[in-house]
């Protein structure tokens, strides 16, 4: 199993090209199923959750030929299952985007039902009650979920709260249902705008994407489509974070301001030298770091997804700084392998109160998550010594190459067997 080796204490310097968005690039492939025509897509990210979703299209008779960061998808109109196996929903939750885009495309999809994982429970209740609410037939039988429609209707549904993966796949599906849509207390993440703009370029009509409340009217057909995915927030925001929190000066040319307006705000509040541009954003800081407490939300709130490696950030604070997780019920199961390296850091069920600054020291630590993995190698370039990441396999599920970026910006780092 290959490792991350880190050698710190490090500063970064330099720049960086942001990576195209693992989270926008999953849905925008699920959607492929809407339609039989050729579709184009350009700034895929080349990471093992992608390659995942590639395989699972293939598996549902959508071929694909990557061309340097495009992606062309050709349906080969052979008969294929209407089915995400274990096997592949295991490796990956967001394999359930195929279920809302093959019920209104086929009339049926059966897809294994993922479970819990690292980070929570996290069940799909709310896709399956908004797919009901549009006239689908559920049935939950031998781990798998089995929905049918002749053809999906037009209705109004209101999220009982915020889901990203639920929004996707109504929204999705909705584009083919007969009539209006309308969805209410949606996600408004803008990997949900930029799915919303690939499905009106493939000829849907859809209103409100990134807002509250989402209008789709249904149509017929869709048909085949270019469309380039947005940059991605998080890896973006990942190494701002590591050019603060080495003292460093980044710069990540292509990174979308607006999308990463929380964490901008709060390196500024914590005493960084933030610069924005239409299309890049730098990072700059020198000396004490304020203490400045996180709560998680839904966009635009502070994002989960960068939680952890915000975490690893207050451990060189002056002072006490609190992180209140409130998307998942059990995202810090990196803190123990921080506190490993020194970090001072208490929990309280989702609630954390960290005490910086902490010596960092280098060690074998274990990645249990994708962002705990980036948390730890944050932490890896300000430890004394070496700091080996174990189980990187994680962070090649959503990071783009990850040490090539880094020693770009002057990191020690290899991947090591
Ligand atoms: C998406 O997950 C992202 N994944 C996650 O990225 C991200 O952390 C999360 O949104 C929140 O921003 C992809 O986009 C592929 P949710 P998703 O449905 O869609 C509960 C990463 O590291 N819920 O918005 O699964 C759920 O348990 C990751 O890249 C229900 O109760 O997230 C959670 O507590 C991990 N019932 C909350 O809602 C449902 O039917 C938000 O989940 C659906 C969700």
């Amino acid at each position: 199993m290959q490792k991350l080796l880190i050698r710190g204490p490090t500063r970064l310097r330099g720049t960086i090209p942001a990576s195209g968005a693992k989270n926008a690039a999953l849905p925008i492939l699920a959607a492929c199923l809407l339609c039989d025509e050729e579709i184009e897509l350009r700034n895929v990210p080349a990471v093992r959750d992608i390659r995942t979703m590639l395989q699972l299209l293939e598996h549902l008779g959508v071929e694909n030929e990557r061309l340097g960061d495009a992606v062309i998808l050709r349906p080969t109109g052979r008969v294929s299952p209407d089915e995400a196996p274990y096997e592949l929903v295991k490796t990956m939750r967001a394999s359930v985007l195929v279920l809302g885009p093959l019920l209104a495309r086929r009339g049926h999809a059966r897809v294994s039902l993922p479970g819990g994982c690292a980070i929570g429970v996290r069940p799909i209740d709310l896709h399956l009650t908004g797919l009901e609410a549009l006239g689908a037939a559920v049935e939950l039988e031998h781990g798998y979920v089995e929905t049918r429609a002749g053809q999906l209707e037009g209705a109004r549904f209101r999220f009982p709260q915020p889901t990203v993966g639920g929004t996707e796949n109504l929204l999705m599906a909705a584009c083919l249902a007969r009539g209006t849509t309308v969805l209410e207390n949606c996600a408004r993440e803008p990997e949900i705008v930029d799915l919303a703009r690939f499905l009106v370029a493939m000829g849907a009509g859809i209103e409100g994407a990134g807002e509250d409340t989402i209008t789709i009217e249904g149509r017929d057909r869709l048909g085949g489509a270019r469309h380039s995915v947005i940059s991605d927030r998080i890896q973006d925001g990942t190494y701002l974070i590591a050019g603060v929190l080495t003292r460093g000066d980044v710069t990540v040319e292509g990174a979308r301001p607006a999308d990463l307006a929380p964490l901008l705000e709060k390196l500024d509040e914590i005493g960084a030298r933030v610069d924005v541009g239409e299309e890049h954003i730098r990072v700059r800081h020198e000396g004490a770091i304020k203490p400045r407490g996180v709560v998680t939300e839904p966009f635009p709130g502070f994002p989960t997804d960068l939680q952890a490696q915000y975490m690893t950030l207050m451990t060189q604070a002056d002072g006490v700084s609190t992180v209140s997780e409130t998307v998942f019920e059990n995202r810090f199961q990196h803190v123990p392998e921080l506190v490993r390296m020194g970090a001072d850091i208490h929990i309280d069920g989702t609630y954390a109160r960290v005490h910086g600054p902490s010596a960092l020291s280098g060690t074998s630590v274990m990645a249990t998550d994708l962002r705990a993995s980036a948390c730890l190698v944050l932490a890896g370039l300000v430890a004394e010594g070496e700091t080996f990441v174990h189980r990187i396999y994680h962070l090649d599920r959503g990071y783009e190459q990850m040490e090539s970026k880094l020693q770009q910006l002057g990191a020690r780092v290899e991947r090591v067997d």
